[in-house]
């Protein structure tokens, strides 16, 4: 990586890196992933290229990401269930990850069902659980572990839900409403994947981002304006009372490796954490050529593992760059080295309790930034044929110089 890339904190780029950022998960009106119709369809295993660092030429469908970091943290992806309905798609899958995030398809919008809900006795919202069933299923009968995304959270979750008999023309309920109407639909999710497919989903994010790029909490959340502050904690307390037993809990943001947010998620996290509500730390790290940062996020790791026995994981990995030329993807090689690098010391060394790290999204051909950023995007391990990026052999480098 060019040492311009490296160049340790500069306010005004992490700012503008901010900015850039805020739209990823943190905006109504951005594109959200990818749809399925406009996906590249078309999965190979991964073939062998040049490997970056020894020229040794490496075979990718000889390697396995799962096996070789498999002391360290798991490795999951973000997928949709037609990619695991289609057994080339999921014989790539299985190769180097053993968990996935549904891409959508576990969000409010999927999951809650206006239908029945307008029609449910007890007046409180009803699910759909009819996908989630099948797509647990594959995850059971392929091997895999699942991430549950998510829960509560003010993108991708209906408008309906927060209005008086869940008609957007009307009032907001008020707070004793609405909690009972989070504590029912938290406890249906919850019991459904209990009771139905224990242990298949291990973790949830239950709140999925709670902070706004301006110092505070993102009080234009239809959580926040219809429950106020406490609707963080109260999200925790209801998922701790119906989730499994060893079911771990989450609260997942974007941009926290920029200090201000860092310190408003890490204040929220350390009450939770005080509280005995939360069991981990989600960072999406959806980076970006210009204003990635390696040194940030070793910040943001090491300061939220000072939180006893909270686990941290990097939950929507993805570095947007728009070209993929050689060099643009030798460089892009190097900044995945250099974050798994850290990775890997701070866990091995026991200065943190990494638990999983999950790229957001299998492909190049698959990804949500190029409809995101409107230009091309090569974040991805493999391009959209497939075919293993130098910085998929960068992240075995990783761990395989650490135990030299
Ligand atoms: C956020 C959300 C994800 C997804 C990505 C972009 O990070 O948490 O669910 O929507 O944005 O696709």
């Amino acid at each position: 990586m060019k040492l311009r890339k490296y160049i340790a904190t500069c306010a005004v780029v992490t700012m503008f890196g901010a900015i850039l950022l805020a739209g990823c998960g943190g905006n109504n009106d951005k594109p959200e992933s990818t749809p399925e119709a406009a996906v590249e369809k078309t999965e190979e295993p991964a073939k062998a290229t040049e490997a970056p660092e020894d020229n040794k030429p490496k075979d990718a469908s000889q390697m396995s990401l799962k096996d070789e970091y498999k002391d360290l943290f798991s490795i999951g992806v973000a997928v949709n269930s037609w990619q695991l309905a289609d057994q080339e798609t999921l014989d790539v899958i299985t190769k180097d990850f053993s968990s996935f995030t549904c891409e959508n398809e576990m969000k409010p919008d999927y999951v809650l069902d206006y239908d029945k809900t307008i029609e449910s006795e007890d007046g409180m919202p009803e699910i759909n659980t009819e996908n989630m069933d099948k797509i647990m299923t594959m995850a059971e009968e392929a091997g895999l572990k699942m991430r549950g995304h998510t829960l509560v959270w003010h993108s991708q979750t209906p408008e309906w839900l927060f209005h008086e008999d869940y008609d957007e023309d009307k009032d907001y309920v008020d707070k004793d409403t609405m909690l009972e109407r989070m504590e029912a639909y938290i406890k249906k999710v919850l019991t459904f994947c209990n009771e139905k497919h224990p242990g298949t989903v291990y973790a949830w994010d239950v709140v999925n981002e709670p902070a706004s790029d301006d110092k505070g909490l993102r009080e234009d959340s239809p959580w926040f304006k219809t429950i106020g502050k406490d609707y963080i904690e109260k999200a925790f307390e209801y998922a701790r009372k119906y989730a499994g037993e060893g079911v771990k809990l989450f609260l997942n943001d974007y941009n926290t490796e920029v200090n201000d947010k860092r310190n408003v998620l890490y204040n929220v996290v350390r009450n939770l954490h005080e509280k005995g509500l939360i069991d981990g730390f989600g960072m999406q790290s959806h980076h970006d050529r210009e204003y990635y940062n390696a040194d940030e996020v070793k910040a943001t790791i090491t300061r939220f593992a000072q939180l006893e026995g909270l686990e941290i994981q990097l939950t929507e990995l993805d570095m947007h760059y728009n070209d993929n030329s050689e060099e643009a993807m030798t460089e892009q090689a190097e900044a995945y080295r250099a974050m798994f690098d850290i990775l890997v010391e701070l866990d091995k060394e026991g200065l943190a309790d990494i638990t999983n790290v999950t790229f957001w999204g299998l492909n190049d051909g698959s990804t949500w930034l190029t409809a995101h950023k409107q230009e091309d995007s090569y974040p991805l391990l493999f391009d959209k044929d497939n075919v293993a990026k130098p910085c998929y052999y960068s992240i075995f480098d990783a761990v395989a110089a650490s135990d030299k």
